[in-house]
């Protein structure tokens, strides 16, 4: 990697900067148990910012934190496809790092069709405002997202109010399974509308199931395009919320600019 192409900080705040950073010989990395190695072009993805000290030698700010990640979904059915869609979806989440919570069809299904105020669906307002990023799985039913589904984001107007509006600038992973591509890209296509008017960043893939052949069972999916699929979602909600805490961190250290510059 070439000296430069990232942004440093200025030079008044560079003292300041070195609290809490790790250095190291050239690009180095800490992992979350503090063991310090090499870092390689692979973890440029993790970055939080790059800068260059006094002494000339690039160092980098990695974040600590395990990234919260919120997944909802399920139909009324116990081990449904897209419950089992949702969960290697999420494992994909804790493979990268992340620690989840699912909000499964049985939780689903207890919850009152939301109004104002409604008290039922506090465990699930409590854990997507403390949420870092978030995936929604619906099937696709008659050609749109269900209304199970639909009534778990509903109580999301809770959060209106919030000092963090809705899912604002949070990463939103989407699945939607269906028994054909019409629906399940008509499902993934709403989805996508919710969680732009929930002021959210959906994920570059959205995920499209065609569970018509059953692929999904016992927590594994037959499929491997499937299959991939969940796990990109998983891991894009991860990459992306890194991304996003790491140049936060940066900005408020003062570092002028945050990648290629
Ligand atoms: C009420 C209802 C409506 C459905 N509508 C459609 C539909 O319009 N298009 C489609 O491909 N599948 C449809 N399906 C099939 C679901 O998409 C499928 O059941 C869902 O993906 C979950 O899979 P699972 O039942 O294997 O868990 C419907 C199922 C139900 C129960």
């Amino acid at each position: 990697m070439a000296p430069g192409n990232f942004g440093w900080a200025p030079r008044r705040d560079r003292t300041r900067l070195l609290r809490g950073w790790t250095l190291g010989r050239g690009w180095s990395i800490r992992d979350a148990q503090g063991a310090e190695r090499q870092a390689d072009t692979s973890d440029l993805l993790d970055l939080g910012a790059a800068y260059r000290g006094t002494d000339g030698r690039q160092r980098i700010k990695m974040s600590h934190r395990r990234p919260f990640v919120v997944g909802i979904g399920g139909t009324t059915e116990v081990g449904s496809s897209t419950e089992h869609a949702l969960r290697l979806a999420l494992a994909a989440a804790e493979t990268s790092g992340a620690e989840t919570r699912m909000f499964d069809g049985a939780e689903l299904s207890a919850l009152p069709h939301y109004r104002k105020g409604a008290q039922g669906g506090q465990a699930l307002v409590d854990a997507v405002r403390r949420a870092d990023g978030v995936i929604l799985a619906s099937p696709g039913y008659h050609g749109s997202i269900s209304g199970l589904v639909k009534n778990a984001i509903d109580y999301l107007e809770e959060t209106a109010k919030d000092e963090r509006v809705y899912l604002d600038g949070v990463p939103v992973g989407l699945i939607a399974t269906a028994y054909g591509w019409q629906a399940g890209g008509n499902t993934v296509a709403t989805l996508r509308s919710i969680a732009h008017a929930l002021r959210a960043w959906p994920t570059p893939l959205g995920a499209c199931i065609n569970v018509s052949g059953r692929i999904l069972h016992d927590g594994v999916c037959d499929d491997a395009y499937a299959a991939l699929q969940l796990a990109l979602v998983g891991r894009q909600v991860v990459q992306f919320v890194r991304m996003r805490l790491g140049a936060e961190a940066a900005i408020a250290n003062g570092v002028s600019a945050v990648g290629p510059v």
